[in-house]
């Protein structure tokens, strides 16, 4: 499976680098990472994202403005796309058909090629323009599914939260894992 990954410059934006951590081999992951998420990554944690990943194989690592990658094409047949998390900017963009950087390009064409995308928005609270763009994107089949919180897992630690919004993604990916505990 082709699939993108772009992290913006929303906060937890190192939940995007550690879903790309989690994923199994046999996905090609093409990860672009606006310069907001390189901003709010090194403020929230310190992190250098090329060491982050540097175990990770399959990884094809691309900036904003790198307008000539390949999931900048229909043709190049990418199978599904996350925006983890997903900045009220990139997703007022989303909304409204700006294609500006690889990330809203990237996006058009998965909209536009009726493709599987997922938007993980990241706010607190959300305005009503917020709310009115997400539900105009969820009708146009995107799925939202925001960085939210349970506890049925039995979650204690930051690190099993993580997990468990990160295995929801997978869920919805219809990516296999073990990452946390399902209801039974
Ligand atoms: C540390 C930090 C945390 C931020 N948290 C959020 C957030 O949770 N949600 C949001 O929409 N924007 C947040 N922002 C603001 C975005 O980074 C800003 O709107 C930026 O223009 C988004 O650009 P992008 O969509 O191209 O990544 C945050 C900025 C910083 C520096």
């Amino acid at each position: 499976m082709k699939l993108t990954i772009a992290i913006t410059g929303a906060s937890g934006a190192r939940l995007g680098l550690k879903f790309i951590k989690h994923l199994p081999k046999h996905i090609e992951a093409f990860v672009v990472i606006s310069k907001s998420a390189k901003i709010s990554l090194k403020l929230e944690h310190n992190i250098r994202i090329k060491s982050y990943l540097q175990d990770n194989t399959n990884i094809h690592i691309f900036k904003e403005n790198q307008i000539q990658a390949p999931i900048a094409s229909g043709s190049f047949l990418c199978d599904k796309m996350i925006i983890l998390p997903c900045s009220m900017n990139t997703l007022a963009k989303c909304t409204t058909g700006i294609s500006d950087n690889l990330i809203t390009r990237a996006f058009s064409v998965m909209l536009k090629e009726k493709k599987d995308i997922i938007l993980a928005p990241r706010e607190m609270p959300y305005s009503s323009i917020v709310l009115k763009n997400m539900l105009k994107l969820s009708k146009l089949g995107i799925i939202i599914a925001p960085l939210s919180l349970a506890y049925y897992s039995k979650q204690t630690t930051l690190e099993q939260m993580e997990d468990f919004l990160i295995g929801k993604w997978f869920d919805l990916l219809k990516i296999e894992h073990n990452l946390y505990e399902r209801w039974k």
